[in-house]
């Protein structure tokens, strides 16, 4: 029995991103947008994941599911229960809010629904039934959104959070740096997931503008005001959203100058381009290990491609 299960939400477009992260974060793909695991990880850390049954209690039977439930002897007070309906479970409406009421009689202390102290969840999957501790997306990353200064054409905070997870690998442990940082908007989602993460831009105004965000919303990252070649600190693993040639400047010496600089202070590296970056990568002694294409409808419609890249021989 696993000890975790998460169920996910996104919308269609953003599939093949929620698979890629899912592959670095759990080592295996959400699937009908559920994963059974017994990695832990925040769901408000991920855009896609919606919820996390903590599993507690899981039996084939119903009623001896019940029995156990009793036996833990759960006092509580403000509980709520939920049922969380996964792909496949056929069970209808009216029998779920039964269930819900079986497993509330087992519990002692009165249910809040409005403010709940703790949430528990009821759920089936494949024959089995499953109790546990719900832990949900509180969606308080969104207030990311009205960060004061943002950036045309920056990637979205969906990408950002994408970014950090498939990085890190999960590991908070991990030390990671955003080589092109522009206003933060990787640092911010790391900074809120908990990571230890620096910033560096060769730009001094947008350098300024992405301490501004950190300050707004209460969290410390140094951001280095650098040409990334010039930081001489390691991490475990970097972040590089290239300059696109749009916003600002880009040529093959500046993507060859920020990938060959990186690698030299990470062992992995995700970058985010806009074209072809293969040989760059290769010429960095990097191999690539993961990719991720995500299109981009709007005035101007382009692909980003995502490039996992790992230092050859690691
Ligand atoms: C596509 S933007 C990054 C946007 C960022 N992800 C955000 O959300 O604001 C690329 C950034 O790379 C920076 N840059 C260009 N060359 C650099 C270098 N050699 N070292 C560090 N940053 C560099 C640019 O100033 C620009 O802010």
């Amino acid at each position: 029995m696993h000890k975790h299960i998460y169920s996910f939400n996104y919308p269609h477009n953003e599939n093949d991103l929620c698979k890629f992260e899912s592959r670095h974060l759990f080592h295996q793909e959400e699937k009908d947008k559920m994963l059974f695991s017994d990695i832990k990880i925040e769901p408000s850390s991920s855009a896609f994941i919606k919820k996390r049954i903590d599993v507690l209690l899981a039996n084939p039977d119903y009623d001896k599911l019940i029995e156990s439930i009793k036996e833990e002897k759960i006092r509580i007070e403000g509980f709520k229960l939920e049922y969380l309906q996964l792909e496949h479970d056929p069970t209808e409406y009216k029998d779920r809010l039964n269930k819900l009421r079986d497993i509330g009689h087992c519990i002692e202390g009165e249910p809040d629904y409005y403010n709940p102290t703790k949430l528990y969840a009821l759920c089936w999957h494949e024959g089995l039934w499953y109790f546990g501790s719900l832990i949900k997306d509180d969606f308080d990353w969104h207030k990311h959104k009205q960060k004061p200064r943002s950036f045309s054409n920056s990637i979205s905070m969906t990408i950002a959070k994408t970014l950090v997870n498939v990085a890190s690998q999960g590991n908070k442990d991990k030390k990671l740096i955003d080589a092109c940082c522009g206003v933060g908007t990787v640092v911010l989602e790391a900074c809120f997931a908990g990571y230890d993460i620096e910033g560096c831009d060769i730009n001094w105004k947008t350098c300024w503008h992405s301490r501004e965000n950190l300050e707004h919303f209460g969290y410390s990252a140094e951001i280095h005001r650098s040409d990334i070649k010039d930081l001489d600190k390691i991490y475990d693993a970097g972040i590089i959203d290239l300059p696109y040639n749009l916003y600002a400047y880009s040529d093959d010496d500046i993507t060859a100058n920020i990938i060959e600089s990186t690698a030299k202070i990470t062992q992995r590296v995700v970058i985010v381009s806009t074209t072809d970056i293969e040989s760059f990568i290769k010429n960095a002694g990097l191999k690539i290990v993961d990719t991720c294409s995500i299109k981009k409808i709007g005035k101007t419609d382009f692909t980003r491609e995502i490039w996992v890249c790992e230092k050859s021989g690691s």
